[in-house]
Formats: structure tokens, sequence, C-alpha cells
């Protein structure tokens, strides 16, 4: 199993060593347009590997795609991460263009391959890697949702004072400070609704923490977050190498489902071999459905600001 991971900075790097830990890859390719970072990067996680017992090969290299050539998995984390008081959003004119090039330089060499897209605006470039790609559907997947639920079950645990490993809970809809959806009325408690514990004022609070995640992060690091992002993508990718047919909620082309169409934004898929086995339709409740489809026109907003 031949994972390509583009962008040695933070994020990727995590990723890249969240897959080695794993140990389910035999070949991690770390790529980066800064002369020497991705290969030094390589190097000091190759330099864990007797320390946390992995056989991973992880190698770096400076530009050249052909080092990439038969990957199973490409992720694409590159671009620039936000600074404080940034929307995802306001990233796309320096990101798309970015993506595009590395998305196209990646099918070039590995026209089978499963790509998964982090860079922000995350829905905006999935949608993008799509329409640069051509790719089948199942293919392109989009990671925003997996790191979003990581956020919302923390938050949960904290609201609750329970153990982490004891909740459950999804959030669905837009990578966006604005156009998340947590599933609250889904979450549990070791099977037991979270409503039976928490006020719904409580659970609005931990709403709210939940969407403004990612931007809490980047206010006190002055810079997007990487360990929770990338071991969030790190999952989706072993769900795929290990064809584990878990769901996560990840963002993906629709064709009708949810009553969306032609956008990528986050809902349950069932991950395997062959990427999006399936895309899973729950049902909602009305409020939840509205929510949906006001995060639908904020990525549709988003999207428009593609030349394509
Ligand atoms: C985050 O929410 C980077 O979008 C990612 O931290």
């Amino acid at each position: 199993m031949k994972v390509t991971v583009v962008g040695a900075g933070a994020v990727g790097a995590s990723c890249a060593e969240y897959i080695a830990i794993k140990n389910f890859a035999s070949e991690v390719v770390l790529v980066d347009i800064k002369e020497g970072f991705a290969e030094g990067k390589a190097m000091d996680l190759m330099q864990t590997a007797s320390l946390n017992s992995f056989d991973t090969k992880i190698t770096g290299v400076t530009g050249d795609y052909s080092k990439t050539k038969d990957s199973d998995i490409c992720v694409i984390t590159s671009g620039i991460p936000r600074k404080p008081g940034m929307t995802r959003e306001e990233l796309i004119g320096i990101n798309a263009g970015i993506v595009k090039s590395v998305s196209t330089s990646l099918i070039e060499h590995s026209p089978n391959t499963i790509i998964i897209v982090v860079s922000n605006p995350m829905d905006t470039m999935t949608y993008l890697v799509h329409k640069t790609t051509g790719l089948p559907k199942n293919r392109i997947i989009g990671m925003g949702g997996a790191l979003d639920s990581a956020r919302f079950k923390y938050r949960l645990a904290e609201a609750l004072g329970a153990p982490i490993s004891d909740v459950d809970g999804m959030v669905i809809g837009g990578h966006s400070d604005k156009g998340m959806v947590p599933l609250t009325r889904l979450a549990t408690r070791n099977s037991v609704p979270v409503t039976e514990f928490i006020s719904e004022e409580r659970l609005d609070e931990v709403l709210e923490a939940t969407k403004v995640g990612g931007a809490t992060l980047t206010g006190l690091l002055g810079t997007s977050a990487w360990y929770a992002p990338g071991a969030a993508v790190s999952g989706l990718v072993q769900a795929i190498a290990c064809d584990q047919k878990k769901i996560f909620p990840c963002s993906v082309l629709l064709e009708g489902e949810y009553d969306l169409n032609d956008l990528c934004i986050g809902v349950p898929v069932v991950l395997g071999r062959n990427g999006i086995e399936k895309i899973v339709e729950i049902s909602l409740n009305d409020a939840e459905k509205a929510h949906m489809q006001s995060s639908a026109e904020g990525v549709r907003a988003t999207n428009a600001l593609l030349e394509f």
C-alpha cells in the first residue's frame, strides 16, 4: 500500500506520522515544493521507526511527482493555512491554483489513485479536484467532517464529564465556521442520548464551540491546527487501505442525495478499498434539513469563486 502526502507542513507531516505508526502502509511519500523540506521531515520521521515500532518506509521528495508513481491513495494538504481572524474561504485565491496543479500532477503518475483533499476551503477544493481530474466520484474524498466530529466529541465529553471513549457524535455539512451541522439530536453517551445528561442550553454551547473549533485553535496557535487534522485524515486513509467499511462524514460530490446536486459537502459515507463505497442517507428532521440547505448555499457561494 503506497500513500502519497502532498505538503510536508504540520498537517501533512502529522498525517504521515500517524499513518506510519498505524503500520498498515508499506510506503509513504511526502512531497513539498520547499527544497529539502520533505526529505528532512521524512528522515526525521524515519528516525522514530525503531522508537515507534513501525516498518513503513517514509521518503521525501521536492517537487518530483515521478516518485509518487502508482500511489494507491494521495492526500492533498498543500496550500496556505489560516491566520487568526481568517475564514477558510479566504484561502481560495492561493490554494485553488495549488490544488489544481497538484491534483493534475498526482493523476499523471497515479491514474488509479484515490484522492483525499484536506486543503481549505476544503469542500470547494474537493469540488475543484472533481472538475480538474474527472476521476470517478467514489475516488475523490474531502476530509472535514471526521475532524469536526472529533472536536464535537471532545466538547461533548467536556460537557458530560465523560471519557471520550463513551461519547459518539457526527458533524455533517460544510467544513466552515458557519456551515457545520453537528447532529446533536443523535449524539450519545454509551448509546444513551446526551440530552438525558445535559441541558439544551449546554448542548447549544457545545454546538457553537464545535463550529469554531478550528478558529479557536488558530487564535491560540497563530496558525491552523495540525494534530487533529493529521489524525483525522490518517483515519480515512486507514479505512480505505484496510477496506474497513467504516462510516465517516466526508465531503463528497452529491447528485441528488440529501436533495443536493453538483457540490461537495459533508455527509456520512462508507469508506473501503474503493474509496466511497456508499453514500449513507440518514433521516434528518426539518431543522437539520434546513441547516444542510443553508450550509450548501455557503459552499456554492465559495464554489462560484472558482475559475476553471
Ligand atoms: C481545521 O479546521 C485545518 O480546516 C482545518 O483545523
